[in-house]
């Protein structure tokens, strides 16, 4: 049976219009981000390139929890997937086959006066436009749009190709032209053959990649939302014609939904939109996109789609090699059709974050809680000596985060009051914190708080490896 997506509920049944987002402003999470070490501007010191991002200490930690939560997820658990990790720049036929040169475009318009460029759909008045009204020439002029900086008055849309062109080789010319990938399917596509012979893989399979990809778009930000470098965590499914891809796409939806909710998004901030005919992408015989409340409203986090058979036909129908499938059940050849689902690294990590983010009170004063899935927290120990003066503490501190950090990411901190570090953990999302007190050094045990009941409780020194690891493996999906 085929899913409807009825975007205006949510995944919790809600009227979608009613979501409330977990944050109200975005500068909450920007300034955290910054502060604690998430997220940083490329080269600040240069005064920063726009839609460009840096991770630091915490946010690569917390990037690479959610990049392998997704690849346990569809590559270890599942028997019918392998992975692959194909280089960023291709042979530059295999954009020109995919439809990319051709037509991976968005439609800008430039200001007459201040010569500022914008994406109509972006532009105020323009955001509901569909897909027919966008490609009409006339469309700026019918509904009187100007320029959001100056009102100055704006040109007809023209498409604009998003992809990112570079040169190969030591001579810049025409002949020497390659671009930076701006999605990762390509590559599983052409390295399909290989990969389900190497792997000895019957249809169906897939293949999941997670890596870099490159657009030059026309308005990015929303912070790491929209960017120009990010990276995507795609999973291509190569299914019989039709009907089975019709059940691979019914059953993937509601799978990568359950990814999200339990990895701890609010299934009230979670909705799915189908596209409109005239939507669709090129390559596209269906789509859905998962979407999530942030504060700057409903947007995509990954989309579900039904790709047909339009990618192995084109690239065999070009490369001039067969990419059909002899099937011995029914002794029968045909193309592959590809069920893709493609979602953000990054947007993915971003959702995570806002979602996590609380403030509450406690006895009077504010506390600042990420409440991050353990296995996606970046630190999932703090281990914190509760006199910083006492060098037999400190030393049995230290020994305890070594010891913890054969298994997981522990960090030691003395650099305040035991109070004020608990704070601090919270802010970033360490699920649990050890603090060292004297009693320690009597009676082998130490005081384990939980970030999220802050209850307290005495676990003996030798025991916490699999204190933690139990806890661990009880929070996964
Ligand atoms: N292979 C299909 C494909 O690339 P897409 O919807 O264009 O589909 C998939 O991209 C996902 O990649 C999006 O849902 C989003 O999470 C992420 N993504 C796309 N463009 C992005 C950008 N400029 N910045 C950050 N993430 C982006």
């Amino acid at each position: 049976m085929s899913i409807t997506a009825d975007s205006s509920r949510t995944l919790a049944g809600t009227p979608a219009a009613d979501a409330t987002p977990a944050v109200a402003e975005l500068d909450t999470i920007v300034s955290l981000a910054k502060r604690r070490g998430f997220v940083f501007p490329s080269s600040e010191i240069y005064g920063g390139i726009n839609a460009v991002w840096d991770y630091g200490p915490l946010g690569v930690e917390l990037k690479n929890n959610v990049k392998r939560a997704w690849w346990r997820s569809v590559v270890q658990q599942r028997n019918d997937v392998v992975g692959l990790d194909a280089g960023i720049l291709m042979h530059p036929q295999v954009w020109r086959t995919s439809g990319h040169v051709g037509s991976f475009s968005d439609p800008l318009v430039e200001c007459g006066a201040c010569k500022r460029r914008f994406r109509l759909d972006e532009l105020p008045g323009a955001e509901e436009l569909t897909p027919t009204q966008i490609a009409d020439p006339n469309i700026v002029a019918t509904l009187a749009l100007k320029c959001p900086d100056c009102g100055g008055t704006l040109s007809a849309p023209r498409r604009f190709n998003l992809m990112f062109k570079t040169f190969m080789g030591p001579v810049e010319e025409d002949a020497s032209v390659i671009y930076l990938r701006p999605e990762t399917a390509q590559g599983a596509y052409v390295q399909h053959r290989n990969v389900r012979d190497a792997a000895r893989k019957k249809i169906p399979f897939g293949i999941a990649q997670i890596g870099k990809s490159f657009r030059n778009e026309i308005s990015p930000g929303n912070f790491v939302f929209r960017m120009r470098e990010f990276e995507q965590m795609e999973l291509q499914l190569f299914v019989r014609p039709e009907e089975d891809a019709t059940a691979t796409f019914d059953e993937w939806l509601p799978r990568r939904l359950e990814w999200y909710r339990a990895y701890g998004v609010n299934p009230e901030r979670l909705r799915i939109r189908e596209h409109a005919a005239d939507e669709l992408a090129h390559y596209a015989k269906r789509a859905i996109d998962v979407e999530y409340r942030f504060p700057f409203g409903w947007k995509e986090l990954e989309g579900i789609h039904n790709r047909g058979d339009f990618d192995l036909s084109r690239h065999s129908a070009e490369s001039g090699e067969n990419l059909s499938y002899f099937d011995p059940a029914t002794e029968q050849s045909f193309i592959p059709w590809v069920v893709e689902a493609a979602a953000g690294a990054d947007r993915a990590a971003f959702t995570f974050l806002i979602d996590a983010y609380r403030e509450e009170e406690v006895r009077g004063e504010k506390r600042v809680v990420l409440a991050l899935h353990p296995e996606l927290a970046p630190y999932k120990v703090a281990v914190l000596p509760l006199l910083k003066k006492r060098d037999d503490l400190v030393a049995l501190a230290h020994k305890i985060r070594d010891g913890l950090s054969r298994e997981f990411t522990a960090v030691y901190d003395d650099t305040a009051a035991i109070g004020k570090l608990y704070r601090r953990q919270d802010e970033i999302g360490t699920p649990w914190c050890i603090c060292v007190d004297v009693e320690a050094l009597d009676d082998n045990a130490v005081t384990v708080r939980d970030r999220d009941s802050m209850e307290q409780e005495r676990v003996g020194i030798d025991r916490l490896e699999s204190f933690f690891l139990d806890k661990l493996r009880a929070s996964r999906p």
